[in-house]
């Protein structure tokens, strides 16, 4: 997949994805499987990190990269809640992704309820 294929935040009706974990740390994943949804960080490895101002694609407003849910970032971590659907040893199989293939993974924390605050998309904040 290319960058411009990657939905702007994905989405739990979007397609399968695979995190391939390595093995030796298979054993942080025990009992991941009792949770529904996953947080999962990410490290959006060809993003321009320069970038401290920019105009998301949505409008040609001029935004400072904190205030943006943009990959361009002096730190380009992603985050996503995800669906987790299956886990099969050291891979776990979630929906939700929007990265590219290879994206290095940071590191996976199960969402607990109360912690998640699920914010409908606002008018001024871009993704
Ligand atoms: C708007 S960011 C959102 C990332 C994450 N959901 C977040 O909110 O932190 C998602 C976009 O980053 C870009 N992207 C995905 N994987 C990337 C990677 N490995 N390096 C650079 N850009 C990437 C794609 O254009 C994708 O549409």
């Amino acid at each position: 997949m290319v960058r411009a294929d990657c939905p702007r935040q994905g989405r739990e009706d979007g397609p399968e994805c695979r995190l391939h974990i390595d093995p030796v740390y298979a054993p942080a994943l025990d009992g991941i499987e009792q949770a529904d949804r996953i947080e999962v960080l990410y490290w959006l490895h060809e993003a321009r990190r320069d970038l401290l101002t920019q105009s998301p694609k949505a409008n040609d407003v001029t935004r400072g990269t904190f205030s943006l849910r943009s990959p361009l970032r002096p730190n380009p971590i992603g985050s996503s809640i995800v669906k987790l659907v299956r886990r099969d040893g050291a891979v776990l199989t979630v929906r939700g992704l929007d990265c590219l293939d290879g994206t290095p993974l940071l590191d996976i924390k199960p969402v607990r309820c109360g912690y998640a605050v699920e914010a409908p998309a606002k008018p001024g904040i871009s993704d």
